[in-house]
């Protein structure tokens, strides 16, 4: 049995007056996936989730919930959900009024309204609070009345836009564990927006990486760390983000040369178009510093961090070259270090279109 999709997208395209927002966006979620909508502060991510929820329309494209096109339908008859960042929970009603707030406004009765409210607080871990205003909550305590809010209304979708980017770090990373184990637990659909690309990785079954309100790439998180397809999306996934340094391959086009002090060669794991240049991009956690007589890149350790779990050396100035090591290693500033890359570990990217060379 083929898995039918929830949502679809097909060549999606918003304008803001003369801002193109939205570029042909084409984006398939299977029912009861977690997918994740990331990329950098302005690239449409909140555009695009509103846009399914219904709170903007679109100047192209068609948007299908449950294969029924829902471009005309206003949100409240699209069957979704929203959790914002802005938890805007009423600060006048109690934890009770505020998650119920949709039932009543239809009328449930009080019966109907306290089994749902029980039901959804014990999902939430909030039966202590329901009596209590938001004010006397924590971060974490409102953001979780907000999902309440969200699941009382047992939507087929959930849209998250960044919603735990008001919490400490800590409290980040335990919510993020819980809102996935909720949507496991639920089996709703969900789409969650953030620029946390760590987030996008650890919660998300499928990932879509935007730019500039064009998708780069979209797929599984590790397929997009082992092979993105441009060096954007290298760049944005992975942290620390991956180095780039210039190159031009050699004339046999086994080899590259790398555009630091040196001209340092790496042997590359497969043949490329002799003297072509290159972006050569090496992920920190890729680069040692084993010396085995293998050619390396000849430097000098210009600052060392350790955080006790690893090490982070910067290496070289233009430009610097950053390497995690996970063993605790001697090294000074000022050291010289070899740095090498097991050939496979080598991204090569075309500088004027960005795209992959494979
Ligand atoms: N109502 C509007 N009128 C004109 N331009 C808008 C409007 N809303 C958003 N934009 C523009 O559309 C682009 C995408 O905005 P959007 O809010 O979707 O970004 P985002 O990816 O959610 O960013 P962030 O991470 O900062 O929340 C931005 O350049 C923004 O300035
Ligand atoms: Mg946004």
């Amino acid at each position: 049995m083929t898995i039918q999709p929830q949502i679809e997208l097909l060549s999606v395209n918003k304008h803001y007056g003369g801002f193109h927002a939205l570029k042909d966006i084409n984006v398939t979620i299977p029912k009861g996936s977690f997918v994740a909508l990331v990329g950098p502060s302005g690239c449409g991510k909140s555009t695009l989730l509103r846009s399914l929820a219904g709170l903007e329309s679109i100047s192209g494209g068609e948007i299908r919930i449950t294969g029924k096109a829902v471009n005309d339908t206003p949100p409240r008859h699209r069957d979704v959900a929203m959790v914002f960042q802005s938890y805007a929970l009423y600060p006048h009603m109690s934890v009770r009024d505020n998650m119920s707030y949709s039932m009543r406004l239809r009328k449930a009765s009080r019966a109907e309204i306290d089994a749902a409210v029980a039901d959804v607080a014990a999902i939430l871990g909030l039966g202590d609070y329901l009596d209590r205003k938001p004010n006397a909550l924590s971060g974490g305590q409102r953001q979780r009345v907000a999902m309440g809010r969200a699941i009382i209304r047992n939507p087929k979708v959930f849209l998250f836009d960044e919603p735990l980017s008001n919490l400490d770090a800590a409290l980040r990373v335990h919510m993020r564990k819980e809102i996935r184990a909720l949507h496991d637990r639920i089996g709703a659909t969900s789409v969650y927006v953030t620029h946390d690309q760590i987030e996008a990785m650890t919660m998300a079954d499928h990932v879509v990486v935007l730019k500039s309100g064009v998708v780069e790439q979209q797929g599984a998180p590790l397929s997009l760390y082992d092979t993105p397809a441009t060096k954007f999306v290298a760049g944005f996934i992975g942290s620390p983000a991956m180095n780039f340094v210039g190159g031009i391959v050699g004339d046999t086009g086994r080899a590259v040369t790398l555009d630091l002090p040196g001209a340092p060669s790496l042997p590359l794991a497969r043949t490329m178009e002799p003297r072509r240049q290159v972006d050569v991009g090496l992920r920190p956690e890729h680069l040692s510093i084993e010396t085995g007589g293998a050619p390396g890149i000849e430097t000098t350790a210009t600052s060392v961090e350790s955080t006790g779990s690893v090490t982070y050396l910067y290496c070289g100035g233009d430009p610097e070259i950053v390497v995690v090591l996970s063993e605790r290693e001697r090294i000074s500033q000022g050291d010289p270090v070899n740095l090498t890359i097991a050939p496979d570990k080598i991204h090569l990217f075309d500088p004027e279109t960005g795209a992959a060379l494979r």
